[in-house]
């Protein structure tokens, strides 16, 4: 179900039309129709959902060690900061570099936050979460839908639609990344770019068994994996701010920085930073 800002209401769908010129209700144009004259635009051709080439992960290293259904999790909202400032200011320019106004922005595992770049209006950002009160205060979101991506990865989107995935915190959550991945290359537009973000925090109980038991390079080759196991992806990027560089690009696992952020002699962002991007089929050229 997809509800539409600014009244934030359950949207209900318009009467069929006659059979032979129905759509499936499960298209996103037939909400656009109402409320933006971008549905004038021609569709898009229909593009395949990405195949994928092999599993990541095995059965083992999907499971959590709470084993109760992520609704029940979700079922309340947390209006909370999942990552510090200088892990946002670094995720909001990567954005800034990224993004173009003119995109088409879902934004995957979301909640109250999207962490755009404030300034920057897009032509349109759809939110996906578990939690409908958090979705309905972020305040970049046009529509948003609820959906747990760990009983069900269909989206009820169509096919290449937006220009940008985004998925910020929450990879680690996914039981089902490969398909998860396939989903989104299958939404995005040729030349349309996924934009998944980690640092070091989790819901520990919530996160799946490869993540837990990972390292912080681990967890990045994981995310690369998930890209590179898609057909058509672009070769992944892998982007790393550590703390313990003051703000360079290195890995940021040495002994001497987690004493020094633990007696606080480090100043600035506390979270490292992790980001692993890839594009659908090639990476465009912008002027
Ligand atoms: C740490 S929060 C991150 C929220 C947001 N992306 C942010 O940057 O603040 C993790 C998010 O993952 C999403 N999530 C967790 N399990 C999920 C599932 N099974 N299906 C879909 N989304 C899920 C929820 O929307 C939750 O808000």
């Amino acid at each position: 179900m997809l509800v539409a800002r600014p009244s934030c209401q359950q949207w209900l769908p318009p009467p069929p039309p006659p059979a032979k010129h129905r759509r499936s209700p499960t298209t996103f144009p037939a909400i656009r129709a109402t409320t933006d004259p971008s549905c004038l635009r021609p569709e898009p051709a229909p593009s395949a959902a990405g195949k994928i080439k092999r599993l990541v992960l095995t059965p083992e290293s999907r499971t959590k060690l709470d084993p109760f259904p992520d609704r029940e999790f979700y079922s309340y909202p947390r209006f909370v900061t999942h990552v510090d400032d200088g892990f946002i200011a670094t995720l909001t320019e990567l954005y800034r570099e990224r993004l173009r106004p003119e995109h088409e922005v879902l934004d995957v595992m979301s909640s109250w936050v999207s962490h755009l770049p404030p300034d920057v209006k897009y032509r349109r950002v759809v939110g996906h979460g578990m939690n409908a009160q958090e979705l309905a205060r972020n305040p970049r979101l046009d529509y948003f839908f609820v959906k747990d991506l760990n009983k069900e990865q269909t989206l009820e989107l169509q096919s290449a639609s937006f220009d940008a995935v985004l998925c910020t915190v929450s990879v680690q959550y996914l039981q089902q990344p490969e398909r998860v991945f396939a989903e989104m290359f299958r939404v995005l537009r040729p030349g349309g770019v996924f934009i998944v973000s980690f640092s070091n925090r989790l819901f520990y109980e919530k996160a799946i068994s490869a993540w837990r038991d990972g390292t912080a390079y681990s967890r990045v080759q994981l995310v690369v994996q998930y890209f590179q196991c898609i057909e058509g992806f672009t070769q992944p990027e892998v982007i790393r701010k550590l703390p313990s560089s003051g703000g360079g690009l290195q890995d940021g696992n040495s002994p001497f920085g987690w004493i020094a952020r633990f007696l606080g002699l480090l100043s600035g962002s506390s979270d490292p930073f992790y980001a692993v991007i890839a594009y659908k089929n090639f990476k465009p050229v912008f002027e």
